[in-house]
Formats: structure tokens, C-alpha cells, sequence
């Protein structure tokens, strides 16, 4: 048996036509601004796609683009005109931020209302109260939500199950462990600290891997039939020929899960769907005056 692949381009092409349908309805295009300090390489490819799929879907997109060594008073007065903008519906301040910025101090400056990342502290209590996805004003991290959007693309049902989350991070452990919740699922949180990782992973019937190390994930460790979402985006420097992409999750677990996501091209293009996703849905708030 070799398991489905759960790619994620067809997922993120109906999460996009639904945005861009939804933001048709809309008196104005909604406007995406993203920020980025300094020129880190991932940070450099990340907000260029970012742009490339906000004009392809149609949304307005701006890139603020400051030095590496910009103040931190400085990018807070960049977050205060932004927010005050009302021709800007979505912020997203690309991380990681340079060494001598607190990122913290700088999510939190982003009104929630505009929040399109989900990571000021009233989105992330909106989440944790099961406010998100209700209908109520509310943004949720893009890479969580762009996940829980795959497993709904292909019919893939978590409510009464049991979901292992493999990482805790503020963008996507912690958050999807609060979006799995709220969908019914029963949920374990495990993480760098976990005592015999593979009798808790054996216990999914959802893997979520999030942690960023090569084959973390052997066959051994995964109940047959489970579904794996692999989250980890690794480098494999190979000598004389490009890097390779790779996720947590060692190929041969594709003989023993009955659906798999492919690293590239799996949970990668639904968190940029989302963001945008999220822009509309920030525009659509703004508009009915609810934020
Ligand atoms: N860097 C890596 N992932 C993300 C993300 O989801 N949002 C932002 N702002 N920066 C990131």
C-alpha cells in the first residue's frame, strides 16, 4: 500500500477562487501590506511569492521593504500609519526580524483587526476561546488554518479523532492544536521535551509534524492508516547539485499511512491561500464596521 498525496496546489486554488469571489462582493479591492526588514534569503523568496499570489488573485499588495539595521522605534512608526491606513485591510510583518528588534513588541503594535498572521495576543485568546471560524471577527495563524482547509478539500473528517501535533511553535503547533479543538478532534501536544515521542506518535490517527528535522518521522512510529501532514521544511545540501527540499517525515511512511502530504507542494501553498484568504476576510470585517 502506498499512501494518497495530499497536494496542496488544487486545495489552494479553490481557497483562492473562494477569496477572490468574496472579494468581488466587496465596494474596494482589499490591500495586503507586507513588511520586511533586511534581506535574510527565505524571508527575500517568501514575501516575493507572497506579492506574486496577491496580484494573481487579485488583491492589492504593497511591499515595505527597510534596512537591516532600521530601529525599532522606526518600524513601530511604520506600523502606526499603517494602521491608522483605511485603505489597508491586511499587515504582515515577514519574520524572522533582525537580532536587535523585540518581535514580540512588534506583533503586538499590528491592530488585531488587520492582524492577517493571527499572532496578536486578542487573535491567538480569539482562537483559544473557539471564536475563529464562528463567524465572529477573529484571524488565525495561515499555516494551521491553510491545514485544517487541506484536510477539508479532500474530505478528510478530524472531529472524534485522535490528532498528535509534533512541535509547539507560536506559528503552527500551538495555534493548530487550538483549530483541531474547535473542530472536535482530541488533541496531544507533543514537543522536544516528550518522553518516548514514538508511543504517543503511534496513538494518531492525524500526524502533524512541525519541527524542522530530516526523517524525524520513521514507519515505526506511525499507526497504519493514519493521515500525516508534514509541516518541516529542511535543506539537503547535496554536493555538486542543488538543495533539496525535504519535510520531518521519512519516505517509507508512505507504505504505512493511508494519506500523506509531499514536501514541496503539500501545506507550503495552502498557507500562502490562507493569507490571502485572511485579507479578504479582514476587508470583509472592516467593511461591515464589526473589527
Ligand atoms: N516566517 C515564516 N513563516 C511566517 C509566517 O507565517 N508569517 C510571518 N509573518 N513570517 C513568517
Amino acid at each position: 500500500m502506498s499512501a494518497t498525496l495530499l497536494a496542496g496546489p488544487p486545495a489552494a486554488a479553490a481557497l483562492l477562487e473562494d477569496a477572490r469571489a468574496r472579494a468581488s462582493r466587496l465596494a474596494r479591492v482589499p490591500q495586503l501590506v507586507l513588511v520586511r526588514v533586511g534581506d535574510d534569503p527565505a524571508s527575500v523568496s517568501y514575501v516575493a511569492g507572497k506579492q506574486k499570489k496577491a496580484r494573481e488573485t487579485g488583491l492589492q499588495s504593497h511591499v515595505h521593504v527597510l534596512p537591516e539595521q532600521t530601529t525599532q522605534a522606526e518600524l513601530l512608526a511604520l506600523l502606526t500609519a499603517l494602521n491608522a491606513d483605511p485603505e489597508v485591510n491586511g499587515i504582515l510583518v515577514q519574520l524572522p526580524l533582525p537580532g536587535h528588534i523585540d518581535e514580540k513588541a512588534v506583533l503586538d503594535a499590528v491592530r488585531p483587526d488587520k492582524d492577517v498572521d493571527g499572532f496578536h495576543p486578542v487573535n491567538v485568546g480569539r482562537l483559544w476561546s473557539g471564536q475563529v471560524g464562528s463567524g465572529q471577527p477573529g484571524l488565525a495563524p495561515c499555516t494551521p488554518q491553510g491545514i485544517m482547509a487541506l484536510l477539508d478539500f479532500y474530505g478528510l473528517t478530524v472531529a472524534g479523532k485522535r490528532a498528535v501535533i509534533v512541535g509547539r511553535s507560536q506559528l503552527v503547533g500551538r495555534p493548530l492544536a487550538g483549530l483541531l479543538l474547535n473542530a472536535d478532534a482530541t488533541v496531544t501536544l507533543a514537543h522536544s521535551r516528550t518522553a518516548d515521542l514514538a508511543a504517543v506518535t503511534r496513538e494518531a490517527d492525524f500526524l502533524f509534524v512541525a519541527v524542522g528535522r530530516t526523517h524525524l518521522i520513521t514507519p515505526e512510529m506511525v499507526k497504519p492508516g493514519a493521515v500525516i501532514i508534514d509541516v518541516g521544511i529542511n535543506r539537503l545540501e547535496r554536493e555538486g547539485q542543488k538543495a533539496k527540499l525535504v519535510g520531518d517525515v521519512h519516505p517509507d511512511v508512505a507504505q504505512v499511512a493511508s494519506a500523506l502530504t509531499p514536501v514541496p507542494g503539500g501545506v507550503g501553498p495552502m498557507t500562502i491561500a490562507q493569507l490571502l484568504a485572511n485579507t479578504v476576510r479582514a476587508a470583509e470585517v472592516q467593511a461591515a464596521g464589526q473589527a
